[in-house]
């Protein structure tokens, strides 16, 4: 087990489970005697050790609800990997749940990816079960697995409930921003707001909607990296704890087939995810997560082909905040099975999955599609396009995207005045004073929130409507920013503006009164000031970039990449990128 970094050389070895020894303890018998004194220790016997070892990584917290099945997940995990003929050892990373982590669960990600890595490197086990769930979890575990590189299978907690308030179905949480936003503008008084409050989160469990959560997890399905099925059953139920436990059943047989996990993320297999984030109107978050995620593998992600796959890729899925459903009604419904049918003619059938077989193989396997309304045919999708669309323009020389299929179809050409925030403080001063001079018609532009702005490029891109405006009843307004936004959340919404202001990048530079023209049709983000006014504006105030004197803040600033790179740090990466994805002319 100590040769991990040879695994991928390595196929027809057998599971080396715990009897390998590394030599660190003098010569290799007395390492493996000593460690196999300390398993002993704890209380197993010879037979249970002669077994492929499969590691389970465990992410349960306090602080983290979205994951608050864990115990059970792992007792399901465990059952499957013993009636396989493994030994399950379980193990804890880090675990960040979006609303308690600061300053932005973001900035912890790659933390808890070089965790995961490197616990799968330090110790001995031939497979690994990741179990993640809330946003940042996910991609994490996938980042250091595909770095660590042994056979690696994830397993999603699960979404959580729906709720019900006054007899309408709510659930975490576009409906918390929607119900907060009719609060904001006077439409719900405090009684009200509070029993929404009681009913958004309705259980354990991830974000009941197409968020960022849902999205990986669909996205995680698509890669080939979960067992069939496995994106879409709530966390409380008992179809999630059948596929925990078929997990850990696959976890062996992957362990004893060598299926690295170099084998199932291929250029293919970032194909297929992108293709279903277009399709189910997926979280902007999830380009920055499969981005990081395929430069682990040596994969450039190419923003520009990214869309004109967009353009053929329309959006099936009806759930909020795109459309109308929740997490368990698209399970009802067939779940990514259903949708994965729906797609075929778009994918790469041939690509490998952690069953050892292929998606196409999977798919045609899985139980007949049905009539429904919440996976739509390519005849009739809920929206034409794919969900996300790149643009492009001298305010954004590296790319930004919107969520168009969230977004108000009449503000999707439009030219206004910008309204400038230089930062999360100056908005939180200003957004509601009475005397803050906006119209629906300008657009408002927050700098520095990118990822070495803030740090760690927070969620605020959704911009709240100005106060003002709000009681007068204007739902959207067109707003740009270097940040993100929570999948959870709809509106005309301009995101990850490369390069970032904090790096001096044109947004930088944009002042109040200044005409700013978005195109989604053009794909065109354009600043409309000359060349010569913005060099002199450079000039008269030079951007410094952020630092900091020590830590992990120290080592954040220092090497985060920007958006078009995943937001990872730059030693991560794969030292050579060997191709770009995806590969659409
Ligand atoms: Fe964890 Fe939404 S807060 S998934
Ligand atoms: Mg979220």
């Amino acid at each position: 087990m100590a040769e991990q970094d040879t695994h991928k050389d390595d196929a027809a070895d057998a599971p080396a489970g715990m009897r390998k020894g590394v030599t660190h303890y003098g010569d290799a018998g007395f390492s493996l005697f000593l460690r196999k004194a300390f398993i002993k220790g704890a209380g197993y016997t010879d037979a249970a050790l002669d077994r492929p070892v499969i590691g389970i990584a465990d992410t349960g917290s306090g602080y983290n609800p979205c994951h608050g099945n864990m115990p059970q997940l792992i007792e399901a995990v465990q059952r499957g990997v013993m009636l396989a003929g493994g030994l399950p050892v379980k193990f804890p990373t880090i675990s960040i749940g979006e609303s308690f982590a600061q300053p932005t669960s973001m900035y912890l990600r790659n933390l808890m990816s070089m965790d995961t890595e490197e616990m799968l490197r330090a110790q001995p086990m031939d497979a690994v079960v990741l179990i993640g769930g809330c946003d940042k979890t996910v991609p994490a575990q996938l980042m250091g697995a595909a770095s660590a590189g042994l056979p690696a299978i994830q397993l999603i907690t699960g979404s959580m409930l729906t709720g019900s308030h006054r007899g309408e179905t709510v659930g975490a949480c576009t409906d918390c921003r929607r119900y907060w936003g009719k609060f904001r503008a006077e439409e719900i008084d405090e009684t009200e707001i509070a029993d929404v409050n009681n009913q958004l989160v309705a259980s354990v469990g991830t974000c009941s909607v197409m968020g960022t959560a849902s999205t990986m997890a669909c996205v995680a399905e698509a890669l080939g990296m979960t067992v069939p099925g496995g994106a879409s059953p709530p966390a409380v139920t008992a179809d999630r704890m059948r596929v925990a436990e078929h997990t850990g059943s696959v976890a062996v047989q992957m362990a004893k087939s060598r299926l690295t996990i170099d084998k199932v993320l291929t250029a293919k297999a970032f194909e297929n995810a992108m293709r279903v984030l277009l399709a189910i109107g997926g979280s902007t978050n999830g380009i920055v997560h499969l981005t990081a995620i395929a430069g682990r593998m040596g994969f450039e992600v190419d923003l520009k082909s990214l869309d004109r796959m967009g353009r053929e890729t329309p959006v099936l899925v009806d759930l909020k905040p795109s459309g109308q459903h929740y997490m368990e009604h698209f399970h009802a419904a067939g779940g990514m099975t259903a949708l994965l049918r729906e797609l075929k003619p778009l994918l790469h059938l041939d690509a490998l999955t952690v069953t050892g077989r292929t998606l196409g193989e999977e798919i045609d396997a899985a139980r007949p599609s049905f009539k429904q309304d919440v996976i739509r045919t390519r005849a009739h999708p809920i929206y034409p396009q794919g969900g996300i669309a790149v643009l492009q323009g001298n305010l954004a020389p590296g790319g930004a995207i919107i969520k168009q299929s969230a977004a108000d179809a009449k503000l999707m050409e439009h030219e206004g005045r910008a309204v400038v925030f230089e930062g999360l403080e100056d908005l939180a001063n200003r957004i509601d004073s009475d005397d803050l001079d906006v119209t629906a018609d300008d657009v408002l532009v927050l700098k520095n929130i990118g990822p070495k702005g803030a740090p760690g490029m927070p969620e605020a891109g959704y911009i709240p409507i100005p106060r003002k405006l709000a009681r007068q009843g204007v739902k959207d307004i067109v707003r740009i920013s270097d940040g993100r936004m929570s999948g959870t959340a709809f509106g005309t919404i301009v995101l990850h503006v490369t390069p970032e202001s904090a790096v001096g990048g044109p947004l930088a530079y944009v002042r109040n009164g200044d005409r700013i023209r978005l195109s989604v049709e053009k794909r065109e983000l354009a600043l409309l000031v000359s060349v010569d006014e913005l060099v002199r504006r450079k000039s008269a105030q030079p951007v410094v970039a952020p630092t900091a004197q020590r830590g992990y803040r120290k080592l954040f600033l220092e090497t985060v990449t920007q958006a078009d790179q995943g937001v990872d740090f730059d030693f991560l990466r794969a030292a050579k990128m060997v191709a770009k994805v995806p590969s659409v002319p």
